[in-house]
């Protein structure tokens, strides 16, 4: 089931994660329409916020080797309850993702919700609402 692997794949690229900072460890992976999966974690900086959270760092992975296109996405960290995206994230979902499209977001025990997009990020800022349709 592609939903456990991209389970797994989250959790294991957490090992790759930069945080000296946190010390938090997030993965993700994508799966992509092409039926590649792209993995991603975040990369902190001394600078703080110029951190980058391990959802975006996979989508512009993703997003720069051309795939436009996706289908499921997992996140994972070691958190109590299934791990939340950050606000910042969601937008750059919803850019990118359909409103129907599966999230899982997960813990290292694999307590996984899954939410659509729109359930993620409801009445959501969009390139229809800059061009006023
Ligand atoms: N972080 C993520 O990578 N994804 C999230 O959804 C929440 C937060 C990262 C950013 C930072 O490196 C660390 O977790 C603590 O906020």
């Amino acid at each position: 089931m592609t939903m456990n692997k991209l389970i797994d794949e989250a959790i294991n690229i957490r090992k790759n994660a930069y945080v000296p900072y946190s010390k938090f460890q997030v993965g993700a992976a994508l799966l992509t329409k092409s039926g590649k999966i792209y993995t991603g974690c975040n990369i902190e900086n001394a600078a703080y916020s110029v951190a980058c959270c391990a959802e975006r760092v996979t989508i512009f992975k993703a997003l720069s080797e051309g795939e436009t296109e996706f289908v499921e996405m997992a996140v994972a960290a070691d958190t109590n309850r299934p791990v939340p995206p950050c606000g910042s994230c969601r937008q750059v979902m919803s850019e990118f993702f359909d409103s129907k499209m599966n999230i899982h977001l997960t813990n290292t025990n694999k307590e996984t919700k899954t939410f659509t997009m729109e359930e993620l990020l409801p009445f959501s800022f969009s390139t229809n609402d800059l061009l006023g349709e």
